[in-house]
């Protein structure tokens, strides 16, 4: 029997898998506290105990705009030094299927849309992400070098933006869902304004984390060997940011009190992904539509308050 190993198990994406495997037993859910994957002997010593034969790699230092401005050391040393290992060790227990995760947010700022599996390389990433973008690129360069010196089943997966319970909520270094739902609650409780940075302009794909983990858990039980695969909605399904926060506003009755800090940066304008490979694979993709994603979310927001990361 196969045994798994998520690593980043107790992230957004980490405990959505957790929530629709069947049997858990073949499961093993790490965590920074259990095994700091950055440092060579402690990712070893992780593959002793579990011996996995299949790998999902999340683990990962994460974060929003601001994250990735602030802490472009840490985004680029930790990122790298965390794949390196968790691959070399892949590869050193025989690992039979390795899914490797990156991000739409990548990939090349200037280019034509909606992006593709192959333009990964095409140019340089949005200045404001380079760390995390260059430490995720090189993720995939090592996935390819395995797969073609020793022949492995190492393979990327390219999700858009993903949302969900269990994401992190802090108002500085989170993502932009997470971040918009803690800011709304915060305005709402004190009778303020209700302020998104930024001018709401910018366009977005977003995924929720559940049907993220459908596919990955899709992926490993089939062994898909594609090199990359993004793993996102339809391109017209992309929405702004003011959408966003207005369905936000709405959903904790909130909607009169909605404005823009135009001083704070957008970040890149859009990442217009394009999913064709994954509906040729998968067919009928049907994705949990943005609105019940984000009612979930929110309640999920309001009863976890204390006890979420925020
Ligand atoms: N969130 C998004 O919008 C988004 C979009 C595209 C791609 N992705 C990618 O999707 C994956 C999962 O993201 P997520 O949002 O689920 O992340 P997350 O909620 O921030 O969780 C990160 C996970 O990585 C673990 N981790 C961090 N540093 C580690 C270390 N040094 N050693 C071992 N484990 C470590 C964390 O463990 P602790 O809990 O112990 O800290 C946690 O389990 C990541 O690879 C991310 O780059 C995310």
């Amino acid at each position: 029997m196969d045994k798994i190993l998520i690593t980043g198990g107790t992230g957004m994406v980490g405990k959505a898998i957790k929530e629709i495997v069947k049997d858990n037993s073949s499961y093993h859910f790490s965590y920074s506290h259990e095994a700091d994957l950055s440092k060579y002997q402690s990712c070893y010593d992780l593959f002793v105990k579990y011996k996995p034969t299949k790998v999902i790699h999340l683990a990962a230092n994460v974060g929003g705009l601001y994250k990735n401005i602030n802490e472009k050391v840490d985004m680029l040393e930790k990122n790298l030094l965390i794949n390196l290992n968790v691959v070399k060790c892949s590869y050193q227990f025989g690992v039979k299927h390795f899914i490797g995760c990156l991000s739409t947010c990548i990939f090349p700022d200037k280019t034509t849309y909606p992006i593709h599996e192959k333009m990964l390389h095409n140019g340089p990433p949005h200045i404001s992400n380079d760390s995390y973008a260059y430490a995720k690129r090189m993720l995939e360069i090592q996935c390819n070098a395995y797969r073609e010196q020793y022949g492995c089943n190492f393979m990327c997966i390219i999700p858009t933006n993903i949302y969900g319970p269990h994401d992190n909520f802090n108002l500085t270094d989170s993502h932009v869902i997470p971040g918009l739902i803690h800011k709304c609650y915060l305005a709402k409780k004190n009778s303020q304004d209700f302020i998104v940075s930024g001018t709401g302009k910018p366009l977005r794909q977003f995924i929720y984390s559940r049907d993220l983990a459908k596919f990955i858990l899709w992926i490993l039980n089939n062994e898909i060997s594609n090199e990359s695969l993004i793993l996102a909605p339809n391109p017209d399904d992309e929405i702004s940011i003011e959408q966003v926060a207005k369905r936000i506003a709405k959903e904790f009755n909130y909607p009169d009190r909605l404005t823009y800090d135009n001083t704070r940066s957008d970040g890149q304008y859009r990442k217009t992904a394009d999913n064709k490979c994954l509906r040729q694979l998968y067919g009928d993709l049907d994705l949990t539509s943005i609105e019940s994603g984000i009612k979930e979310t929110v309640h999920w927001f309001q009863n976890n308050f204390q006890n979420c990361r925020k």
